[in-house]
């Protein structure tokens, strides 16, 4: 079984105005990040059905294994009631340290938790990837990267 991922640079300049402020909620988020042992930013911005937008930044810890990232900082808050479902979620980083990899893929934990999300609500979820250029990647579901993603079922 073979499945590709294919994703294509959009100009964040051709977006709609309603994506440019949502990608620009994900960069807001990335002033909360606390971040002093990376030193990368990370800023996050989940949408839900509602409209509502949930912000979340990575959180560092001195205990380093204790930190975590910005997309499940915002994802286990939206998590506790999944009523109001996940439509997208954007994710955004800077660093004078480090390059921001282009594009900017969740990290494989966190797409665990994005694609746990998108089987418990039953509909796809997409990902919106900025590095902060001109440049923006949007994957329309998270199993495009996740095809495989592990699952819990009950025995019957
Ligand atoms: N980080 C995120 O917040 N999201 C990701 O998807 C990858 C990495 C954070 C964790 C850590 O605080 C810093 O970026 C460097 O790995």
């Amino acid at each position: 079984m073979k499945k590709n991922v294919e994703l294509q640079p959009i100009s964040f300049q051709s977006l709609r105005e309603t994506d440019q402020s949502f990608l620009k909620q994900s960069l807001e988020a990335t002033q909360k990040s606390y971040a002093p042992y990376s030193e990368f930013y990370v800023g996050c911005a989940v949408q839900l059905e509602s409209g509502e937008v949930v912000l979340g930044a990575n959180q560092e810890n001195s205990s380093f294994p204790s930190g975590l990232c910005a997309e499940r900082v915002a994802l286990f808050q939206c998590a506790k009631d999944l009523s109001d479902r996940v439509i997208r979620i954007a994710v955004c980083a800077k660093s004078e340290k480090y390059e921001v990899p282009v594009p900017l893929v969740p990290c494989a934990g966190c797409l665990q938790v994005i694609s746990d999300i998108r089987n418990r609500q039953k509909s796809p979820i997409e990902v919106w990837m900025w590095d902060l250029t001109d440049q923006v990647f949007v994957a329309s579901d998270v199993n495009q990267f996740l095809p495989f993603h592990f699952e819990l079922k009950e025995v019957k």
